[in-house]
């Protein structure tokens, strides 16, 4: 069943200087979740941020973080992101040799496991691991940076993952992260999206901006 509309920020696109009050300043704008890209230069070809700054954030929100890994291997630093007070893990399938070790891994560690789909990934590829997932996350644009456009390709893979979700008798969110605006957002909402992962829309106009930006992407004025 799809859930009520939830709103992840990424904080990718917040003031790095300003990190600590722009997760205060979105939560208290309507925030649903915190989501933290992390990137390894490797997996995709940018460098953002390791556990540290987890930890030192984790303070200055209450909602959940939603830890987005693009790294690999990936299995190595999980605790380290468990203990820094990540909520949810999300890896990608690529990102190591044994995707179901690592979400046996997250969910030994006590947190949410999430898996991420490359524009370029089957959605086939969660159909023997439905059983470790809590959430699944459709990337709308090829991982690494923020501000690029939405792939509207994807909204077929939003539908199909939607009808796998309905299938089960457990909640998994459906997640979508990347290029979603105040356009694309009513598109993955009616695929069957529940959980929207935004940077640049919501970041866009500074803090007095992003209580409407948030209500917009949710769907209201
Ligand atoms: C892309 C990241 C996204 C990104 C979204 O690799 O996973 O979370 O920050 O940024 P926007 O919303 O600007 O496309
Ligand atoms: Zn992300």
């Amino acid at each position: 069943m799809q859930n009520p509309i939830r709103i992840a920020p990424s904080i990718l696109a917040s003031d790095f200087a300003r990190l600590g009050e722009e997760v205060a300043a979105v939560e208290r704008a309507g925030a649903d979740l915190i989501h933290v890209d992390v990137m390894d230069g490797h997996f995709v070809p940018n460098l953002t941020i390791g556990p540290g700054v987890v930890r030192a954030l984790r303070p200055h929100g209450e909602r959940p973080f939603d830890v987005h890994l693009m790294i690999s291997p990936v299995d190595g630093f999980l605790a380290d992101f468990a203990e820094a007070g990540a909520d949810t893990l999300t890896v990608h399938p690529e990102a190591g040799p044994h995707i179901h070790r690592s979400l046996q891994l997250i969910k030994s560690l006590g947190k949410k496991a999430g898996l991420a789909l490359n524009p370029g990934t089957p959605v086939e590829v969660v159909d023997p691991l439905l059983d470790q997932l809590d959430l699944i996350c459709v990337m709308c644009v090829n991982p690494g940076f923020g501000g690029q456009t939405f792939l509207p390709g994807t909204l077929d893979k939003i539908a199909a993952l939607r009808r796998r979700i309905d299938a089960q008798d457990r909640p998994i969110d459906l997640e979508v992260d990347g290029g979603i605006t105040f356009e694309t957002a009513p598109l993955v909402v009616e695929a069957g999206a529940d959980v929207l992962v935004a940077g640049t829309a919501v970041f866009t106009g500074g803090p007095e901006a992003y209580g409407a930006n948030i209500r917009r992407l949710r769907g209201g004025a």
